[in-house]
């Protein structure tokens, strides 16, 4: 059997959909229940529902053969797992952002608000740029709003939030999509399994 680390929420619910598609029904686990394992109707898989930035952890740590995953979170925690397959959904840019017609002066030390601290410390070492890093962990765009920082570093998917907010993208960082990763084990020991499984996603 192979254990999926699924992500709760929208984004976990269209990657169950897939696998259904792909032949991994479980009747009961769209239902209105507060369990967190399932099996599929053919006893071939096993789904949990966690905690989007958890599932890295579970495949990691070989609780989970397989997960469901941000590339915001591969490249901010740097779990030691494969990457597998690119789903192509969930798809939206790292980006950094500040108040409509913001200027930088780039002599002074610049203020970072962000979820991210590995991304925006890499990010802005490669520029040589010093910085202070403002660790939140939601409603980011507040920060420059409010003069706390000079600018973030966030997810934008439409854009929507930072238009509503006067807030513009200056930089773009990278491209962030969901991904399929597999735990290092699991991939050795359970080859044929977890291919059949990314070949019938794709
Ligand atoms: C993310 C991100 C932005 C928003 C961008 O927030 O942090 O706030 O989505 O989406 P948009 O470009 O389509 O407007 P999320 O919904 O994850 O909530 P958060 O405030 O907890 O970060």
């Amino acid at each position: 059997m192979i254990n999926i680390a699924l992500p709760k929420g929208r984004l976990g619910e269209k990657v169950y959909q897939r696998l259904a598609s792909a032949g991994y029904a479980s009747k009961d686990i769209l239902s209105d229940t507060r369990k967190l394992v399932f099996t599929s109707d053919d006893g071939s898989v096993s789904y949990f529902w966690v905690k989007p930035s958890d599932v890295a952890i579970y495949v990691e740590k070989g609780a989970a053969d397989i997960g469901v995953v941000g590339k915001d979170i591969l490249l901010e925690y740097k779990p030691d797992v494969y990457e597998i397959l690119d789903l192509d959904m969930g798809k939206c840019k790292m980006a950094v952002a500040a108040k409509n017609g913001y200027v930088d002066d780039k002599s002074s030390t610049l203020k970072v608000a962000t979820k991210f601290i590995n991304i925006a410390k890499d990010y802005y070492e490669k520029q040589n740029r010093q910085i202070e890093l403002i660790k939140l962990h939601g409603s980011i765009e507040l920060a420059p709003i409010l003069g706390m920082s000079d600018v973030i570093v966030d997810i934008v998917e439409t854009g929507k939030t930072l238009k509503e907010n006067d807030l513009s993208v200056i930089a773009d960082i990278c491209y962030i999509s969901t991904r399929l990763i597999a735990n290092k084990a699991s991939y050795k020991f359970k080859k044929d399994e977890v291919d059949t499984i990314k070949e019938r996603l794709k």
